[in-house]
């Protein structure tokens, strides 16, 4: 077990809000820190409903749900993280708005404090070079659902030191994941494969491969996946997935990492996916109908 006893989770969203329950889960007294009262309910009636879940199902006993919610401290305040062993941030995929958010945090809190980034794309050299630790400054990149999937990938840059990411190692393996060590590669492993296969699929669709839900079937039923390209992406976000594009091309100036201007097309339109009710699929009703604006 670690020297990390309280853990602070700037961002409440689906991702933040996910870290902070598995990290309550594990034991760990947990900040949880939004910027408006509405995105704090949200997420923390997420972690709620998902903690209820687990005590209908049989999987959690009511006084250990009442336990874990007891070490969630919701706050609007960031000078509430000022105790925290460690800070894992989960907010908007923006550089400024990440750097303005670590400078703020530099400035409150200890210096022994690791700072965590769970970044999917951003380059976490950059990240780490605009704080006032950049040796104690990694990367934790967890997967949606958070609480279901097993992998946190911990990543490490020039300037991390061996004791720093050994404590945000050893920090993910007691939260009960199975963590791997990368380097600052954008998109590190996970996205460095699976984007350019869902890009793929997108083009697939668009030189008339086959439609979208006959490639998510092929995909499914062939290769055993748990969802299809286009339900995953649905499932992502279409606007993270086109923001991660937008990264990783700017770093690779590879075609593979390339948005198809479907992909561009259906962020400008605001069809985001699940978030928004419509992306490849309309979630309108019970069974997801292929939508409006690839039908
Ligand atoms: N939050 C919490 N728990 C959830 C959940 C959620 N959003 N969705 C499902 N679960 C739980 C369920 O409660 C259920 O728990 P029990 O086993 O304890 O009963 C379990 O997960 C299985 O759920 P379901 O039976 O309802 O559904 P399923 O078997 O179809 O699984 C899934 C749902 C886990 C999401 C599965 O479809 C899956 O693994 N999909 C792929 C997800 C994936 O690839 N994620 C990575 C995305 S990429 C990313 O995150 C990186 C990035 O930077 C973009």
């Amino acid at each position: 077990m670690s020297e990390i006893q309280r853990v602070g989770v700037v961002g409440a969203g689906l991702m933040g809000s996910g870290i902070a329950q598995v990290s309550a889960q594990a034991g760990y007294e947990t900040v949880v820190r939004e910027v408006e009262q509405g995105f704090l309910d949200r997420g923390t009636g997420r972690i709620e409903k998902n903690l209820d879940r687990a005590v209908a199902k049989g999987k959690l006993e009511e006084a250990e749900r009442d336990e874990i919610a007891g070490r969630l401290h919701p706050t609007l305040d960031l000078a509430d993280l000022a105790e925290c062993d460690l800070v894992i941030e989960a907010i908007i995929e923006n550089l400024d708005a990440k750097h303005e958010l670590f400078g703020e945090l530099g400035g409150l809190c200890k210096a022994t404090a690791i700072f965590a980034s769970n970044t999917s794309s951003l380059s976490i050299t950059e990240l780490a070079a605009g704080t006032d630790r950049p040796e104690r400054f990694v990367g934790l990149h967890f997967f949606n659902p958070v609480p279901v999937m097993p992998l946190v990938e911990v990543i490490r840059c020039g300037q991390t030191s061996e004791e720093a990411f050994k404590l945000a190692f050893a920090f993910a393996k007691s939260l009960g994941k199975s963590p791997i060590a990368c380097g600052d590669n954008t998109g590190f492993v996970v996205n460095r494969l699976l984007v350019p296969y869902m890009l793929d699929a997108i083009r697939a669709y668009e030189s008339g491969v086959a439609s979208i839900p006959d490639i998510d079937t092929g995909m499914r039923l062939g290769c055993g996946y748990p969802m299809g390209p286009f339900t995953l992406g649905d499932f992502v976000g279409l606007d993270t997935l086109y923001h991660i594009t937008e990264i990783m091309y700017d770093e690779y100036k590879d075609a593979r990492f390339a948005s198809p201007p479907l992909l561009r097309r259906m962020f400008l339109a605001g069809y985001h996916g699940r978030k928004t009710g419509k992306g490849f699929y309309d979630y309108s009703d019970d069974e997801p109908v292929v939508s409006d604006f690839v039908s």
